[in-house]
């Protein structure tokens, strides 16, 4: 089945459509566009068997076509349980906190994809919050957060949980704030980073955690 949705806004030059797609990729003002609406949509739609088409014109418009696989008819309540297959993902519990609701939206989509768990929380005090009830096997920390920022939430989260393996998801300029809090049991993602970062970053803390267990 197709859908199309179509403007007649600015449209796009065929370099901007053709990187549309990539997280984080905006050509919107710092502040104004998280790069995630268009790879969003190209994540669901390739994670349910389809895909998704732009066609634009710059001056003229932009019309983008989904492309929607039919379903067998059963609603996925009814399907059997997706069981892990062999060499996939190792079960692990990923909290993330970002207070930006499109990036958690984004990492929790690749989350689930990549067959993890994942929880979120919008800032640190609910991420903390959360840690008294669960112990994740990975803490996804924003790195510049109204409140607490990245690092004072991982020294907390570290009192708590010595072990616990952390990824700094940063952006532009604290590479040097984040780099004094770099060690042995965190990796730093540079926003923007590839769902393949992310996934390489967690497996790299699990394996290493399970090292010396
Ligand atoms: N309908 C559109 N018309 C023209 N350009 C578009 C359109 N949709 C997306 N784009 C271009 O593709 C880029 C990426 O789109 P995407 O939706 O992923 O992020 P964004 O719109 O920049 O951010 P957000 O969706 O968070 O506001 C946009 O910055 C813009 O350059
Ligand atoms: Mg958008």
């Amino acid at each position: 089945m197709e859908l199309a949705v179509k403007d007649f806004g600015t449209g796009m030059t065929p370099e901007v459509a053709e990187r549309a797609f990539e997280p984080f990729f905006t050509t919107k003002e710092t502040g104004k566009g998280t790069g995630l609406g268009l790879s969003q949509v190209y994540g669901t739609l390739h994670q349910s068997g389809g895909t998704v088409r732009i066609d634009s014109t710059p001056g003229a418009g932009t019309t983008v076509r989904l492309y929607l696989r039919r379903t067998d008819g059963r609603s996925r309540d009814e399907q059997q349980p997706r069981l892990p297959a062999a060499g996939e993902a190792p079960q692990a519990t990923v909290l993330v906190v970002d207070d930006d609701p499109d990036v958690r939206a984004f990492l929790k989509d690749s989350l689930d994809s990549l067959g993890y768990e994942p929880i979120v929380a919008d800032d640190g005090a609910a991420a903390l919050r959360t840690l008294e009830r669960v112990i994740p096997d990975v803490l996804i920390l924003d790195f510049a957060m109204p409140g607490m920022n990245g690092a004072e939430v991982a020294r907390q989260a570290r009192e708590r949980l010595p072990e616990l393996p952390i990824i700094f998801a940063s952006g532009y300029s604290e590479s040097a704030a984040v780099s004094s809090v770099q060690g042995e049991r965190s990796r730093i993602l540079h926003k923007p980073f590839r769902v393949a970062d992310l996934q390489a970053a967690i497996a790299e803390l699990l394996k290493s955690a399970a090292g010396r267990s």
